[in-house]
């Protein structure tokens, strides 16, 4: 083997550690970290953006709707793979315990507002179907936060 060649090796070697790294399972408090964050963000792009439009506590303005309701379509798949094993513990966080007694029920509301977000981004081009979708999206929020997040 050449010199450059070696030298190639050794950069994959070195990939090869990062990327190892990079996909080790993330720690419990990270997982917790990262759900959170996301909904933080769907939660302002929802209730703060959208929520406030369709209330009329916000102008109606297409491009600054189309942008909220992509983000919320976007992150409303992120969320909910950081909620595995272990991860109900190992930092302060509001999820109920009954997530891990029935992890299927739990995702059966996550698909269900999956759906609903889906939706938000064709129906923010106009003012009457967005207000119609924020409802139905807000009736999945509820419905899961009711059984599912602690006060
Ligand atoms: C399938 C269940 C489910 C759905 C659907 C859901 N959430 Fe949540 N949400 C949770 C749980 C559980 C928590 C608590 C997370 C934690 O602390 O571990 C949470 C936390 C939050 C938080 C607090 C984040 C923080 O800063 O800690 C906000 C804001 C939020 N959700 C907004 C929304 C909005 C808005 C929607 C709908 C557009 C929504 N959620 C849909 C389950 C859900």
């Amino acid at each position: 083997m050449n010199s450059s060649a070696w030298k190639a090796a050794g950069c994959g070697v070195a990939l090869a550690i990062v990327a190892g790294s990079a996909f080790a399972a993330p720690k419990p408090e990270d997982e917790i970290r990262y759900r959170q964050s996301v909904f933080n963000v769907i939660g302002r792009n929802f209730g703060g953006v959208l929520g406030a439009i369709a209330k009329g506590e916000r102008p109606y303005d297409q491009a600054e709707a189309v942008k909220a309701a992509k983000l919320v379509a976007d992150l409303s798949t992120l969320p909910f793979a950081s909620f595995g094993p272990g991860t109900d513990a190992g930092a302060s966080h509001k999820s109920s315990p009954k997530i891990w007694e029935d992890p299927a029920k739990f995702q059966s509301l996550a698909d269900k507002f999956q759906l609903e977000a889906a939706k938000l981004p064709a129906a923010a081009a106009d003012l009457a179907t967005l207000k119609a979708q924020v409802a139905e999206t807000g009736k999945t929020c509820k419905g899961c936060h009711d059984e599912y997040r602690l006060k």
